[in-house]
């Protein structure tokens, strides 16, 4: 099974208006029409309908960074998923870490959000990752397993075709540390055994399962050489659309 390379830039708080537009425009430019990897961006919510005006008719797709899972209603400062869709949004990034460990998001909200963005008809990239201490506790695979099976309580095998789960081990992230391409290879083969005991072969070998954490131009491609892994969720390097681009040129060198 050959699963489509999926390369996400997930621009966290940064960037003002004019720079969201201009890095969305330098970004189509480069990437042109590149046909082999799937791509998206995740602008900073106010700055999504300006993005994806800029992105409009290109190969890159629009993330939300976050949803809530209501409707709507009294929830100040939440965005709902029709909100999203509403402004252009196809994907919604959920249960990222920061989202986990510094707003203090729990697997069972990030579970509410999952069920009810593909209930939207939206994307899901469903972000999981251990902590340093949990890792040296060699407690990586409980965890990952636990925000792999509560995120995706409720969710059919049917729906898993919309889902991309996004591996980002905490201690990785915004660190410059990356993890080892085998280190990483082997927890993405646990999800992906973990998603076959949840859903069966076909739907695990079908999922596309992203690396995320201090991603750049020059170690893309040995990571997306792994076999499992089928992707980047890229941070810092994705506010720059020579180094997004350069980690999209590596993984299609990689692969062909
Ligand atoms: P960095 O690439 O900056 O480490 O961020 C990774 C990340 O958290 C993407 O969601």
């Amino acid at each position: 099974m050959s699963r489509r390379l999926f390369i996400a830039g997930n621009w966290k708080m940064n960037l003002d208006c004019a720079g969201a537009v201009g890095l969305a425009k330098g970004l189509v430019e480069q990437i042109g029409s590149v046909v082999e990897v799937d791509l998206a961006v995740a602008p900073p919510m106010v700055y999504a309908a300006a993005v994806g005006e800029a992105i409009k008719g290109s190969r890159s797709a629009l993330a939300a960074q976050n949803m809530f899972y209501e409707d709507n209603g009294a929830f100040t400062g939440e965005v709902s998923g029709a909100m999203l869709k509403d402004v252009g949004c196809t994907h919604a990034i959920l249960g990222h870490s920061e989202r986990r460990h510094v707003i203090g998001e729990t697997d069972e909200m990030v579970n509410r959000k999952v069920v009810k963005a593909l209930g939207d008809g939206l994307k899901v990239i469903l972000c999981v990752g251990e902590l340093l201490d949990q890792r040296e506790a060699d407690k990586t695979a409980d965890v990952v397993t636990t925000q792999v099976r509560v995120g995706l309580e409720g969710v059919s095998a049917g729906a898993m075709s919309d889902v991309t789960i996004a591996y980002e081990p905490v201690w990785a992230i915004g660190t410059g540390k990356t993890a080892m391409p085998e280190e990483a290879q082997e927890v993405h083969a646990m999800i992906r055994g973990l998603l076959g005991d949840m859903y069966g072969v076909e739907a695990s070998q079908a999922t596309v399962i992203q690396y995320g954490g201090s991603v750049k131009p020059s170690n893309a491609g040995e990571l997306l050489g792994q076999p499992d892994i089928d992707g980047a969720l890229v941070g810092g390097a994705a506010l720059k659309a020579t180094d997004f681009v350069g980690i999209v040129q590596a993984g299609i060198g990689i692969r062909k």
